[in-house]
């Protein structure tokens, strides 16, 4: 293999035009002076595992895998990491010989994003909002950073239950009271709320009563922009300080550019230009 070849990377999705993750990973390549091509891939919706043949066949390195493979991505797996088996899912495959690895990259990221913002996790109550594969991408990295409890809330409380059940050994080995809540009432005893529902993105607000979160506690949105606005809105008339999942994205994308390269790059800059863009857009 030619040692100055770039070392080839994508992100593969359907839709995947407005993904951010080639800007922020040619940012991380130029922090660490890594020659890398990235490349967005649109894959047919029955062509994911096709698209990866391709992918793996031509040389590429790795791919990210977001909306809607991420499931299938993980089934493609001959080594899934514990924590993408528990979110049932992979944002991350690696091709190394006959080896196709995959790991989820998100909920660590959400984890290193909230020690970014000083949002405390470790001893704390933690209400989860949502049970879907975004909140089960989420789960297992929480309960290992130690939060002391940790409830989780859906619509659907079937798939709440479902979630909880999963995680309950890793939680019973962390000691995290890992439980679900049926009814939100208002008693200000959560000091971190996060919102992994979908509601936002379909410009949807969630129901939620006042007084869910303590008066200087946290909330932070998974997702970013205008979706997450409703919820963000309503925790700063909480008194919360707010996040939104921008920090996220980019801390996620830095491990996985970690575990392809062994290279770990500072996200701080990469966030801080994308805010900056979105700010003057
Ligand atoms: P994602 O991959 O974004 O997590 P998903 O797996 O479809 O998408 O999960 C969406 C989550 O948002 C679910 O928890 C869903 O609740 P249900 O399980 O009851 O469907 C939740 N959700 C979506 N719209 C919502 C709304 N308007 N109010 C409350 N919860 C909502």
């Amino acid at each position: 293999m030619n040692p100055d070849a770039p070392i080839r990377l994508a992100v593969i999705g359907h839709p995947i035009a407005h993904s951010r993750s080639p800007r922020i990973h040619t940012a991380f390549a130029q922090q660490l002076g890594l020659s890398v091509d990235y490349q967005a891939v649109l894959a047919p919706l029955d062509g994911f595992a096709a698209t990866v043949a391709e992918l793996r066949t031509r040389g590429w390195r790795g791919c990210n895998v977001t909306l809607p493979f991420k499931p299938e991505a993980l089934t493609l797996a001959t080594q899934a990491s514990p924590r993408a088996q528990l979110a049932g899912a992979a944002n991350t495959l690696g091709f190394e010989g006959d080896t196709l690895w995959a790991d989820n990259t998100d909920g660590i990221g959400l984890v290193y994003d909230l020690v970014a913002a000083r949002f405390a996790l470790s001893g704390k109550r933690v209400l989860l909002l949502g049970a879907g594969g975004a909140c089960a991408g989420a789960l297992a990295p929480l309960i290992e950073a130690g939060a002391a409890e940790i409830r989780i809330h859906n619509r659907s409380p079937d798939k709440a239950s479902a979630l909880v059940e999963r995680h309950l050994p890793l939680a019973r080995r962390h000691g995290v009271n890992l439980k679900t809540l049926g009814q939100l009432d208002g008693g200000a005893v959560y000091d971190g709320v996060i919102n992994g529902t979908s509601a936002g993105l379909g410009g949807q607000a969630l129901a939620l009563p006042s007084g869910l979160v303590k008066p200087g506690g946290w909330a932070l949105d998974l997702v970013y922009g205008p979706a997450a606005e409703p919820f963000l809105s309503w925790a700063r008339a909480q008194g919360a300080q707010t996040r939104d999942g921008l920090g996220m994205l980019v801390q996620q994308a830095a491990e996985a550019f970690a575990l392809w390269t062994g290279q770990r790059p500072d996200p701080t800059p990469v966030l801080e230009a994308l805010r900056a863009e979105a700010n003057t857009a």
